[in-house]
């Protein structure tokens, strides 16, 4: 038991009346361990030149190297804008009916046009283009066009925006008719998708229709709507927008309250215009991003 070890203590002891001096050893640090924590060291040095490291007041320590992460990323998008240069050169030169006859320059469009859309048109009309009623936001994934569904047409209200005007009607709003006189729009706008409730009134909205509140110079004759650049067969100067009333697809909503709201206080979507040499809000895009998201947009699946 009194047979004291020979090693190497650090002087200090605990315990010391116990007759069993607890100490602290002084062994060596085993090699494998010293060394790596040497190698860590001088890898810490070497790093500290090569590589951005320490903070100084306004600056920092920027290395032999030269390299920084802003410039890492700078490089990689040259890489990139030389792989797309050749695709956006044909996207700028070729015609829009030409691009979706090309089957890779279409994936590129549509790829492109895809994150632009997520960017600058999802906020309006839903990611995807599924629109919105309570916005007034039209659907793009449907065949369903207010002002056109051709690849020009798209691209055109793209550029140039489009601002719907449909006028109040009820009086209380602005409007020339009185209460009973929307009712029978109502009735007879629900007629159009065979939901009407009382059929004299519809009798009498459809000659208000087509009369004195003169609807169907914007609806069409029949309710169609006024798209694709034509009210019934005739070509117009500038499109109108109005939507189709017989398809049962709404912008707003085509339940009676909706439609109520619609006749009585009017409506005025607003599509911002996007090309950069136009007024209005300040939302900018350049020529090759609209061609791309109109792509985009013809290729949802409601595209004619
Ligand atoms: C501030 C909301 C808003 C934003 C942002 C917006 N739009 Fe629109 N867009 C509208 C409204 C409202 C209409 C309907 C205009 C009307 O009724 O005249 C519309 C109409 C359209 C139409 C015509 C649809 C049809 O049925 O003829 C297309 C195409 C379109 N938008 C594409 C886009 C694209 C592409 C973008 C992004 C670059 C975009 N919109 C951004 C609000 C928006
Ligand atoms: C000057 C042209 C114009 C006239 C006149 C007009 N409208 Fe409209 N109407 C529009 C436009 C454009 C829209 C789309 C509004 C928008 O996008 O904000 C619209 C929208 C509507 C809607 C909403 C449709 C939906 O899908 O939610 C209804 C309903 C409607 N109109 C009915 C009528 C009736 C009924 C009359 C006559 C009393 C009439 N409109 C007169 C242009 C017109």
């Amino acid at each position: 038991m009194s047979e004291e070890r020979k090693v190497d203590t650090t002087g200090h002891q605990w315990d010391e009346d116990e007759g069993y001096p607890l100490q602290e050893y002084n062994n060596p640090l085993p090699r494998w361990w010293l060394y790596s924590f040497y190698a860590t060291i001088v890898w810490a040095v070497v790093y500290w030149f090569l590589y951005p490291a320490w903070p100084l007041v306004t600056d920092f320590t920027h290395g032999m190297l030269g390299w920084s992460m802003h410039g890492q990323l700078q490089e990689e998008l040259a890489q990139a804008q030389i792989q797309q240069k050749p695709f956006n050169d044909n996207l700028e030169k070729m015609s829009l009916a030409d691009i979706t006859h090309d089957p890779q320059l279409l994936q590129y469009a549509i790829s492109g046009g895809k994150a632009i859309f997520g960017d600058h048109c999802a906020p309006c009309h839903g990611s995807g283009g599924t629109g919105s009623r309570a916005g007034g936001f039209p659907v793009l994934v449907d065949d369903d066009w207010l002002i056109s569904g051709t690849i020009e047409g798209i691209h055109e209200t793209i550029k140039g925006g489009h601002t719907a005007m449909m006028p109040a009607h009820l009086v209380e709003f602005g409007g020339a008719f009185k209460g009973e006189q929307v009712e029978d729009l109502v009735q007879f706008v629900l007629s159009l998708t065979n939901r009407e409730t009382n059929k004299d009134a519809v009798a009498r909205g459809a000659q208000l229709y087509r009369g004195e509140a003169g609807c169907n110079g914007c609806h069409g004759d029949h309710g169609q709507g006024s798209a694709r650049d034509t009210l019934a067969g005739q070509p117009m100067e500038k499109t109108i927008g109005a939507p189709n009333l017989t398809d049962a697809i709404w912008l707003y909503g085509g339940d009676e309250a909706t439609i109520r709201r619609s006749i009585a206080k009017g409506r005025n979507g607003q599509m911002p215009a996007w090309s950069a040499g136009t007024e209005g809000m300040n939302r900018k895009l350049e020529a090759l991003a609209i061609k791309q998201v109109a792509v985009y947009v013809h290729s949802l699946g409601g595209g004619q």
